[in-house]
């Protein structure tokens, strides 16, 4: 009798995307889903930005989108404010955090509620190159290849646990646009790898 093997499919990590900017990240995420290589699926994205781009993208894709004001802070939510965060990604069953053009820090209350499940891309080769404008920072630097990390995020500025790098050469008479430019494409392969990793239970 021949043995039958049962290819029993896995149920898709849901994801919780948190983001201030254009949302290229998330726009990645969701176009490597609906390719089939990326077993995933958006079940909530969340800006502290009302005009952000990547509210915007959510709705057009029929994701739950929501503003959520961080409060009197300029770099972190205001606790009750971080509390009504993790109360949506939780409605929403989310497995995994990421922060794609997120840029505030993220403190214990969501550190708790997420253990290791809390990732970020930053775009530069980390531990160099932390904070804002990162590869204007390379790029002055007279750096001769810069990149991008996803990381597991910590209370820290862009110091947690690495967890994938991607290398990006700067060639001559690159302009700071050109540069970010050619660092969001290797993002955006970067990004949907790692959460495959997570999916596929290959990140602990
Ligand atoms: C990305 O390049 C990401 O690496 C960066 O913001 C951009 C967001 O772009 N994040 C940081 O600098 C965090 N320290 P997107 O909105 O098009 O995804």
């Amino acid at each position: 009798m021949s043995a039958v093997v049962t290819a029993v499919a896995q149920k898709p990590i849901v994801l919780g995307v948190l983001g201030s900017g254009k949302g290229s990240n998330c726009r990645a995420l969701i176009e490597t889903i609906q390719a089939g290589h990326l077993n995933a699926r958006v079940g909530i994205v969340i800006s502290d930005v009302p005009e952000a781009g990547i509210l915007e993208l959510a709705d057009k894709h029929g994701i739950p989108a929501f503003h959520i004001p961080p409060g009197r802070f300029r770099t972190k939510f205001e606790p009750e404010r971080e509390r009504m965060v993790v109360e949506a990604l939780q409605t929403y069953g989310v497995e995994l955090v990421v922060l794609a053009g997120w840029m505030r820090m993220i403190k214990s209350t969501m550190l708790n509620a997420f253990p290791r499940r809390i990732i970020n891309v930053h775009p530069s080769l980390l531990p160099k190159y932390p904070g804002l404008r990162a590869w204007e920072q390379a790029l002055l630097a007279r750096e001769r290849i810069t990149g991008c990390t996803v990381h597991f995020v910590d209370e820290g500025m862009d110091t947690g646990e690495i967890i994938a790098q991607q290398t990006v050469p700067i060639v001559d008479g690159d302009t700071a646009n050109n540069l970010h430019a050619r660092i969001q494409a290797a993002e955006h392969a970067l990004v949907p790898q790692v959460v495959q990793w997570f999916a596929e239970g290959r990140v602990a």
